[in-house]
């Protein structure tokens, strides 16, 4: 799919289709009102015979409307004007996409810039649009012995707009919106793959293939032995009952000076969670394959990055291996010692992520860091906590909190922050060892975050907790691509700071 901006009336495009917005009541968009002018009033006809009521994502399909050199118009209900927010225009946008994939376009040419969503710029529209552009037309069916073809629909979307004034930002903002859905795509492929394909082998084959295609990405691959000399106990500790062999990959991103410290990201990668010598339930256990979606974004992040061109420094770590039972399994009430020299007691083999992400963050300390962020499936609790919609975020610095929520909104990839309070700190303590890997089911997602604040003392660090938010269960079962969007506005907006 190709997206670009062109500046102009609706009336004068020669497009496959023109969508415009119309509201309840009737209501007209500014380029539905050109429009409508342009075709002495063919839409307003149209709508006072009840044929389009302006209700919240409903569609009409128009054919050879007069004056209109276009060969479609379609009208697009936004529902009440007083109530036109974020989530009505994303609801109202992925039914015109949806409705102009069915016709035989060739292009398309939305007007959404001039929609007034509260709180929001053309920008945000043209993002949100590509965003939902993409997500609409995923399709994940290579492992399908015959692909569904899917063929149909434009290939090209353009953005008109009716005031050319904004026309050099708002393409900027086009790219870096393509460069994020691609990230995401490449996030969600890695998540969709199953566990017997998507080994830590391939991971590491990602980034190298990542390093590649990027010569700003410099990619380094460690293995078993490296991270033994390293004193990685407790990451080692996860991969003991896999016979695939576990991986520790580095990916640098140097798009700034080389003394600029950079901003690390860590990704959680358990290829597979059976749960270890912990046996998780059977049921829906396929969908922990997903649990090395915070390594995946961690890719789909630094991609997006590489493809802005972004003036900052990124270093991409991702710990990943399975976790599974077997004669040679860590076992309930084994002791091990982390790089950072504390030992653990791991009670549950299930809480492996704090496991491998601890030595993770020891090691991101080599890179002298500005900034740590981890993402991670790491808790059960936090699906509960917050559902599909919010990821959990946690911070030991309260301007970071604030950034990373400031972009998740900004981007509509939002997070909520829980707390990280000492107080919860004495419920990780073991009487054998420096402390245990779980702190009991009340407050399960807050307790996970404070054993990885026992590792990241010495930096500035927020933990995202994704288990609710990077996949889908269910019928619509896959990947979200989720947080990439988030990260990759955080590093928008810091290099934008910079600048
Ligand atoms: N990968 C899981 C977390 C998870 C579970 C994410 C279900 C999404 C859906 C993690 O490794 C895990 O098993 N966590 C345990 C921790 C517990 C043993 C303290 C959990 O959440 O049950
Ligand atoms: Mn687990
Ligand atoms: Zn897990």
């Amino acid at each position: 799919m190709e997206f670009s901006i062109k500046p102009g009336s609706p009336e004068k495009q020669r497009s496959g289709c023109v969508v415009v917005g119309v509201f309840e009541g009737g209501k007209l968009s500014a380029a539905a009102q050109a429009l409508d002018k342009a075709a002495k009033h063919y839409l307003s006809d149209i709508i006072a015979h009840g044929d389009m009521n302006g209700k919240a994502a409903t569609t009409l399909l128009l054919h050879n409307v007069p004056n209109i050199p276009s060969e479609r118009v379609l009208l697009l209900g936004l529902g009440k004007s007083t109530e036109f927010k974020d989530k009505q225009f994303l609801d109202a946008v992925r039914a015109a996409l949806r409705a102009v994939q069915s016709t035989g376009a060739k292009d398309a040419t939305l007007y959404v810039t001039d929609l007034p969503v509260t709180g929001r710029d053309a920008a945000w529209c043209i993002t949100q649009t590509v965003l939902a552009a993409f997500e609409t037309t995923y399709r994940f069916d290579r492992l399908k012995s015959k692909a569904e073809k899917n063929t149909k629909g434009p290939q090209k979307i353009h953005f008109g707009l009716i005031d050319g004034k904004q026309n050099t930002i708002l393409k900027t903002t086009l790219e870096q919106a393509v460069a994020i859905a691609h990230g995401m795509k490449l996030a969600k492929d890695l998540g969709n793959l199953p566990g017997n394909i998507c080994t830590p082998s391939y991971l590491a084959a990602q980034a190298l293939t990542l390093g590649k295609t990027h010569k700003s990405i410099k990619t380094k691959v460690l293995e078993e032995k490296d991270m033994l000399k390293l004193g990685m106990g407790s990451f080692l500790s996860v991969t003991r009952g896999s016979d695939e062999p576990a991986k520790l990959i580095t990916m640098e991103y140097q798009g700034g000076n080389k003394k600029q410290k950079p901003i690390v990201l860590i990704g959680k990668g358990i290829t597979f969670d059976t749960g270890g010598i912990s046996l998780k339930p059977g049921a829906e256990m396929d969908e922990m394959k997903y649990d090395m979606c915070g390594a995946a974004s961690v890719l789909g992040t630094l991609q997006a990055v590489a493809e802005m061109n972004l003036p900052l420094n990124v270093v991409g770590i991702i710990p990943t291996c399975e976790n599974m039972p077997s004669g040679t399994a860590t076992k309930p009430g084994d002791i091990v010692t982390s790089m950072s020299g504390q030992t653990i007691e791991i009670l549950n083999t299930d809480a492996e992520g704090r496991l491998i992400l601890c030595d993770a963050l020891t090691y991101a300390g080599k890179f002298d860091p500005d900034t740590v962020v981890d993402i991670a499936t790491l808790t059960g609790a936090c699906v509960i906590a917050l559902g599909h919609i919010a990821s959990g975020l946690f911070s030991n610095q309260e301007t970071l909190a604030q950034e990373l929520l400031a972009a998740g909104n900004q981007v509509h990839d939002r997070a909520w922050q829980l707390p990280l309070w000492e107080d919860y700190q004495p419920l990780l303590d073991s009487n054998f060892a420096d402390m245990q890997n779980i702190g009991g089911r009340a407050g399960g997602t807050i307790t996970a975050a404070c054993f990885l604040a026992r590792f990241t003392k010495d930096y500035r660090w927020a933990h995202l907790d994704i288990a609710g938010t990077a996949w889908k269960s269910g019928k619509e079962k896959g990947a979200t691509g989720r947080p990439v969007p988030l990260l990759a506005q955080y590093l928008i907006n810091r290099a934008a700071a910079n600048n």
